[in-house]
């Protein structure tokens, strides 16, 4: 039986630890065991490990309690997968499946404790991802690291980063066990290490407890992802920053998107989702003087006229909601969903969910985030702009974390699971905030910058900010294929 799971998981394109294999002989149907285990891999490690094991029956548990507890939305039955629907949206059954969010789940009470387990929990996160690559196995605690005089690994977290004269850098990293100081010969960095981070090295330990790196890995996205095509012939389209209340909302783009949903054309028809990801009204004093920028300066008159403009999108169309900074719940991220006296006037067509959200559409892996923390991205790394969206969107995705940056311009409350954490690798990775547009790829993941609906207001104006309006990214979710239409 042992030669018989060995080559079994070697077909599989990965290693078995000799730990992990007594314990899986010892199952009373080890083969599919195995076979399960393959299923509940977010990523697939490179050697299955116990820890692989522990994390991924882990998951089983919490997908099977997070389901039973769910308030968002109740799982849709899955429908037959099958292609054999015709090719319009009209014709398939949806198939929504939220698979992370902080709605109903918040415990927050902002104490240090909250803020202990917030950090320790985006640490364990963000390690377990780093520990699966080759070049960080069998890698040690800081505590033990420190006294080898042997090459060194292991994984930490940055809490200072210091300059030297001689340009090179050096930081102060933590893990459960200890501090230690790294030394970043200049050779090795390109200015782009912050605070609260999380990375993995190897190097070797020099005087005075400092450790000199060889090489430094980020969690990053693994090579290899590829798109998990649906079964279906549909479409998902983002509809970002509508801003419904503002003076400068555009009604008229709208009419043209609402008549082209309507219409016949081959793309419309595939569109069966909308995912709006965040700030969907323009609320109530966001901004110095933002009362002199709104037609609606009521909140609920907002959400009754987003009710309203929503209304007109086809029936068939399943809309996702997602809140922003200029939403009416709490501006600390991770956001819930909106309240339910706000959910009672639309129609039974949309979706409530949190910011940040992973959601599933027939099986394709959607994580929507409002995207706040790009203002924190703008100011810390020189590729990043409000023109460059998705410069700030791969740092993320290189970073695995949604707003690594604490104690900027966005807010975080200490949720005891660190929801900003990217633990599972999207097809689709979609932000707004900016009110620019674009899409491009990043290591197999769709990254989308969904424009916006409102122009430019006078506070814009005076910041300089030149919104690029009234584009639609859509993405196949049969393919994988994009496109980007202006309205
Ligand atoms: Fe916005
Ligand atoms: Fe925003």
């Amino acid at each position: 039986m042992r030669s018989k799971l060995l080559s079994l998981v070697l077909d599989k394109g990965t290693l078995l630890e000799p730990e992990a294999a007594s314990y899986i002989l010892e199952k009373e149907d080890p083969i599919s065991y195995v076979e399960d285990l393959f299923t509940r891999f977010r990523d697939k490690p490179f050697v299955i490990t116990m820890e692989e094991i522990t994390k991924a029956e882990g998951i089983a548990v919490f997908a099977a309690d997070k389901a039973k507890r769910m308030p968002v939305v109740a799982p849709k039955p899955p429908r037959p997968r099958t292609r054999d629907v015709g090719s319009s949206a009209k014709d398939c059954e949806s198939d929504i499946r939220i698979l992370k969010d902080i709605t109903g789940e918040s415990t927050c009470q902002g104490s240090i404790d909250d803020f202990h387990c917030h950090f320790r929990n985006r640490f364990h996160q963000l390690s377990g991802i780093l520990k699966q690559r080759r070049e960080l196995r069998g890698c040690e605690d800081i505590s033990k690291a420190k006294r080898l005089m042997r090459e060194v690994r292991f994984v930490c977290m940055v809490y200072k980063v210091n300059r030297t004269r001689s340009g090179h850098l050096i930081l102060d990293v933590e893990d459960e066990t200890d501090t230690v100081a790294v030394l970043i010969p200049s050779s090795l960095h390109s200015d782009d290490f912050i605070p609260d981070e999380v990375l993995g090295i190897v190097g070797k330990t020099g005087k005075n407890d400092l450790i000199i790196a060889e090489r430094v890995f980020r969690p990053d996205v693994p090579p290899g992802k590829r798109f998990n095509e649906a079964d279906v012939p549909v479409s998902v389209a983002f509809l970002g920053d509508i801003h419904v209340g503002s003076k400068t909302f555009l009604s008229e783009r709208w009419e043209k998107l609402v008549k082209w949903l309507g219409d016949s054309d081959d793309l419309a028809r595939r569109v069966k989702y909308v995912v709006v990801p965040g700030d969907t009204v323009d609320g109530i004093g966001v901004y110095p003087g933002q009362d002199k920028d709104l037609e609606i300066d009521d909140i609920y008159g907002q959400y009754e006229s987003l009710a309203g403009l929503l209304s007109q999108l086809p029936d068939h169309v399943e809309i996702i909601l997602q809140p922003g900074n200029h939403d009416a719940v709490r501006p600390a991220e991770p956001q819930p969903a909106l309240p339910s006296d706000v959910r009672k006037v639309f129609q039974d067509n949309v979706t409530f969910v949190g910011n940040p959200c992973l959601l599933s559409l027939h099986g394709v892996e959607i994580l929507a985030y409002h995207g706040r923390s790009l203002d924190d991205f703008v100011g810390a790394f020189p590729e990043v702009s409000y023109e460059r969206p998705l410069a700030g969107m791969r740092e993320m995705l290189v970073r695995r974390h949604l707003a690594p940056i604490y104690g900027g311009k966005t807010p975080i409350a200490p949720e005891r699971e660190d929801y900003l954490a990217i633990d599972r690798v999207p097809d689709v990775f979609a932000t707004g905030h900016v009110h620019w547009a674009g899409i491009e790829e990043y290591k197999g993941v769709v990254m989308i910058n969904c424009s916006t609906w409102q122009s430019q207001t006078t506070y814009q104006r005076m910041h300089n900010m030149n919104p690029l309006v009234g584009r639609v990214p859509i993405v196949n979710l049969e393919s994988g294929a994009y496109t980007m239409l202006e309205f």
